[in-house]
């Protein structure tokens, strides 16, 4: 099938052409998916009618391994009995609005931050795919940013200094940000991951890899890391670097966690439900059965 990808910013983020993605399973059109995230590293997919086994399996037909471990596990009893679905939403297991002071409420609000996913583990996340099921009659939106453009802007001096530094990301430290505890036990198992604070993409782009898990930058004194980092976040973030997007309901949203930040914006959340779903593969080399 013969896909085409209409731009939806001058530097990233693209809209496909109609196709049902329940069906496609053969490598070429795959292929040409696997090329347009690599030009693009947002596609937007309309009418998407996926069942959740039918968005898991499309997933890993996509880009292979699933990654079970986006979030703090421990929080939330996964609604759907698997730990590779994972529930954004505002809602509890039975459907309810979470109250304003529900502490799964407020971990929730984490994902307001700029942030990659997954970047508190190793291996971290690479593709996200977003499902929209149920979206409020207000605007909810999400907000991504093209790494690889902010890594393009910066000056040649600052692009020889990020050479080489490491960062280390923790989902604790982006939570404190907010004002989340966490427990003695909790912050234990949230030991966190380091990654390059560059990252070469295959096709040989680069991109800033950060994130609001970002905490420190190896080897360097904690406060002067998170003043880089601080500094690093608000370049790649600047409008010209940000789509967003508005909602419709089956829209089906896939980004490249290796290359783009993103965040949702607010709404009133103790009025509306507002549900996706969210699968999110290994970062892990890619399987000659995945191969563009
Ligand atoms: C996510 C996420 C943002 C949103 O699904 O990983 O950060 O707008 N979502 O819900
Ligand atoms: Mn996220």
């Amino acid at each position: 099938m013969n896909l085409s990808f209409r731009p939806l910013h001058p530097l990233f983020a693209a809209e496909a052409s109609t196709i049902d993605l329940r069906n496609v399973a053969d490598s070429d059109t795959l292929a040409q998916l696997r090329v347009g995230m690599d030009q693009y590293a947002v596609l937007v997919f309309r009418d998407q009618a996926f069942a959740d086994s039918e968005q898991l399996d499309f997933a890993q037909r996509f880009d292979g391994q699933l990654h079970s471990k986006t979030g703090i596990a421990a929080l939330y009893n996964n609604r759907f009995g698997n730990e590779a679905l994972t529930d954004i939403s505002n809602v509890d297991e039975t459907g309810e609005i979470l109250s304003t002071n529900d502490r799964r409420r407020a971990y929730a609000l984490g994902n307001r931050l700029w942030h990659a996913d997954a970047t508190f583990q190793d291996p971290p996340g690479r593709y996200s795919m977003l499902h929209a099921r149920i979206l409020p009659p207000v605007a909810a939106d999400t907000e991504f940013a093209d790494t690889r453009a902010g890594y393009d802007a910066l000056a040649p001096e600052m692009k020889a200094r990020l050479e080489g530094l490491k960062a280390h990301h923790s989902i604790a430290h982006s939570r404190k940000t907010l004002g989340f505890n966490f427990s003695e036990d909790e912050e234990d198992r949230l030991r966190g991951a380091i990654h390059p604070l560059v990252r070469a993409l295959p096709y040989g782009r680069k991109a800033l890899y950060i994130a609001s898990h970002a905490s420190r930058i190896v080897d360097w004194p904690v406060p002067d890391g998170r003043l880089l980092l601080l500094d690093l976040m608000e370049h790649a973030t600047q409008r010209e670097f940000v789509y967003a997007h508005s909602w419709r309901a089956g829209d089906l949203v896939i980004w490249d966690n290796r290359c783009t930040l993103h965040r949702a914006r607010p709404f009133d959340d103790a009025k509306y439900k507002r549900e996706l779903r969210r699968v999110t593969t290994l970062d892990l080399p890619r399987t000659a059965a995945h191969a563009a």
